[in-house]
């Protein structure tokens, strides 16, 4: 066993030298092909050659609150085709929290509307389908509450969130109350979906007491534990896999309820069962973001220096679920202030549970507060960047910690001088293009950085090739390619000569992907493991590891160069390598930034905004393919788009039913919302985040960008509309009456 905790500078390493000189390359992901033919199974299409097998389809809640008082199975196990109905206490009534090992149960009540109660299997999907209609469920409804508006004042303190719920330095009170200049408003967010093309699906396979489960999930080590805990066996008896995932987003951090009830179905049906939650479904039984109503004041001195920082947040959750949205996760450090105070108060309503979508925390704290920075900016008479620049702290202002790397301010810079900030109109509605009313606008990007414990095995074996091994999932993210590039990279490799082997449970335990930190901590754990294998080769070559040089599958020595096959001889060399966090964790701030610079064009007859050019210049440490990298910062940028324009999951609050609960209805942007996209990623290195020198990136784009979105409607037509998403009615309700006389 081979451990690195990361305690350290990690100084110069095989990576910094590149021999073979593959990492950071923008290398294709070299599994596209095989998804683009068919080859790359997901969860649905596994046991494609079985001879009988079960067809599952969930029966779900017709109310948003009350009692179960009895379930009439009758016509549905009557019905052609039907092998087994399954219902009780067992059933899940959404996804599982990310990373606890339980698995929530229905328990004869209703929590939301569109709850699992039920599930049918059937030779077919299309009989299963239909008996899942005959199912008579019968309830003793009770009021929900399903309006935020009505709970909104009953928040309480959760300590189960991912960030502690207050964070408070000096008197912020009185300091802002004293400030020579204070902004205060308040800003709402809407729930989200994560939406991921691939829905929810799982094939379960009993082998006497053993389970064997395809599902599609982000953290298979936690995953299989939820699996166990809601089907009632050990978890030796499961083996999770998840080999190709279509997009997760947080909305897989825990498993589905489809994984439990195919592996149910599966008993009760005596054959392998493959069930997918229905796209109406997979929003309304999972998980989705929080609502928010963000409070923001920052007081500042007539410069424009800030003294008093407050982001006070309301977000909801059901009964039972303490996660909070952290919205104000980048508060804490973000900006200079001597006195602040940063809390959460969770509201609980009776809708589905809320949890970690892309970027948790920023993805909607950032809209609010990158707004306000904007606003304070304007009523300082300040330049956005200049105001940033004023409030740019030189260590963590919450608790003085060092940053570990921080390039905020020259994303900024490198993003003015690429987008032409200064080319930005002066005055809000100045600018005018026939109807069309032109703005910029400028908002930070910051995500938090974490590296998780994750193990991974390499072995070189005697033909030269190398394999790795780790229960590491890819979820269209390039983990696969990025793995094969350190591996290729360390061990002096063409990447063609690396297999990688992932999302198996069998497979040595990883972190999984989330939180934006797959790529660092997998791929440390590869990086750890190469080190171990080279050493071997070191030793059989009676050299010192440091005076090694690998490249092209040969090793050079003290002037010899000698292939792998050769010092291998035969044998196979394999090593386990681990990964863990430590001291600089916690001796250091550690995050990822960027800037967003974005161009609209506001109807000012309509209110139509279209986004005419988005700018992101990114810093995340060391960039390990720089095209997969790129393409997370698209997906984020993207996402931004839509949050603020028209991201919103709308709730009935009659009944608590989630109302656009489909791609037609719930929507994202699609290519005619997209204007060509430019992402810049900087050269940095953190020598305090990981064995790579990496930080996080997948999540940081989407964070602030929605805000550089809304900030360039208000320069184009002088409207802040402090609900999102920003429609075309909202902005319209605010545009000046006199908006022709600028015609
Ligand atoms: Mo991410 S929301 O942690 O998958």
């Amino acid at each position: 066993m081979n451990t690195h905790v990361m305690d350290k500078n990690i100084g110069e390493t095989r990576l910094d030298r590149a021999t073979q000189g593959v990492i950071g390359k923008p290398l294709d992901r070299f599994e596209g092909p095989l998804k683009v033919c068919g080859r790359a199974p997901y969860a649905y299409e596994h046991l494609l050659d079985e001879k009988e097998i079960g067809y599952g389809f969930v029966v779900t809640a017709g109310i948003g609150k009350g009692k179960i008082t009895g379930i009439d199975e009758r016509a549905a196990k009557a019905a052609p085709g039907v092998l087994a109905v399954v219902s009780g206490d067992k059933i899940l009534r959404s996804s599982a929290q990310p990373m606890s090992p339980a698995a929530q149960t229905v328990d004869g009540e209703v929590f939301h509307y569109g709850q699992p109660v039920a599930v049918i299997v059937a030779t077919s999907f299309e009989a299963a389908r239909h008996a899942a209609k005959l199912v008579k469920v019968s309830y003793q409804p009770t009021d929900g509450r399903f309006d935020l508006d009505k709970v909104k004042g009953e928040g309480r303190k959760s300590d189960q969130g991912v960030m502690p719920a207050d964070t408070e330095r000096g008197d912020f009170e009185k300091a802002f109350a004293e400030a020579d200049v204070q902004f205060d408003q308040t800003y709402t967010t809407p729930s989200h979906h994560s939406s991921a093309m691939e829905p929810q699906a799982s094939v379960a396979k009993w082998d006497g007491d053993k389970l064997t489960v395809w599902s599609s999930c982000q953290l298979l080590e936690s995953n299989v534990k939820q699996i166990a805990n809601g089907v009632g066996v050990p978890v030796e008896k499961v083996r999770l896999l998840s080999p190709y995932i279509g997009g997760g987003f947080g909305n897989k951090l825990g498993i589905g309820p489809d994984a439990v009830l195919a592996a149910l179905g599966a008993r009760a049906a005596g054959r392998p069962v493959k069930l997918a939650l229905a796209r109406p479904q997979v929003y309304q039984a999972t998980s989705r973001r929080s609502e928010t109503i963000q409070r923001v004041r920052i007081g500042t001195t007539k410069a424009g220096k800030i003294v008093a920082l407050g982001h006070e947040i309301i977000a909801t959750n059901s009964p039972g679920n303490g996660f909070f949205e952290p919205a104000g996760v980048s508060s804490v450090f973000l900006y200079a202030g001597e006195n602040r105070r940063i809390t959460h108060r969770l509201a609980e309503t009776d809708i589905l549970m809320t949890s970690a979508v892309r970027a948790p925390g920023e993805a909607v704290g950032m809209l609010a507060f990158e707004n306000a920075m904007d606003e304070a900016a304007e009523n300082l008479g300040l330049d956005p960047i200049e105001f940033r620049r004023l409030n740019e702290p030189d260590k963590d202002p919450q608790d003085d910690k060092p940053f570990s790397s921080r390039k905020l301010m020259a994303c900024f810079e490198e993003g003015a001088k690429r987008f032409g900030w200064d080319q930005r109109p002066k005055k809000p509605g100045s600018t005018r293009n026939g109807e069309w009313l032109i703005g910029y606008g400028t908002a930070a990007a910051s995500r938090k950085n974490q590296m998780m414990k994750s193990s991974a095995e390499v072995s070189l074996s005697p033909d030269g090739r190398a394999t790795v091994k780790t229960s590491m999932t890819d979820i269209g993210t390039g983990t696969y390619t990025i793995l094969q590039q350190i591996a290729a990279e360390m061990l002096g490799l063409p990447v063609a000569d690396v297999d990688v082997i992932l999302g198996d449970t069998d497979l040595p335990p990883s972190s999984g992907s989330g939180g934006s930190w797959g790529a660092n901590s997998a791929g440390s754990s590869v990086y750890v493991a190469c080190e171990a294998v080279i050493g071997k080769l070191a030793q059989r070559l009676g050299v010192e590891a440091d005076g090694l040089t690998l490249k092209d599958g040969q090793a050079i020595a003290s002037n010899r160069q000698i292939p792998f096959k050769e010092i291998l001889n035969g044998e196979t060399l394999t090593e386990l390598g681990t990964i863990e966090p430590g001291k600089t964790d916690e001796d250091y701030t550690q995050a990822s930034y960027g800037a967003h610079f974005c161009e609209v064009a506001v109807n000012a007859y309509t209110g139509e905004t279209r986004v005419k050019r988005l700018l992101t210049v990114a810093a995340a440490g060391r960039i390990l393919n720089e095209k997969t990298a790129t393409s997370q910062c698209y997906g984020g940028q993207i996402w931004g788009i839509g949050s603020a324009l028209t991201e919103e999951l709308v709730v009935d609050t009659r009944s608590g039913l989630l109302v656009n609960h489909d791609l037609a209805e719930y929507h994202v942007p699609v290519n005619a919302d997209v204007p060509k996209l430019e992402v810049v990623l900087l050269p940095e290195h953190d020598p305090y985040a990981s064995p790579l020198a990496g930080k996080g990136i997948g999540e940081l784009a989407l964070a602030g960008v929605g805000a550089a979105v809304t900030n360039a409607i208000y320069n184009a037509c002088g409207v802040r509309v402090r609900d999102y998403p920003m429609t075309l009615d909202k902005v319209l309700a605010g545009m000046p009456a006199d908006i022709d006389d600028a015609a």
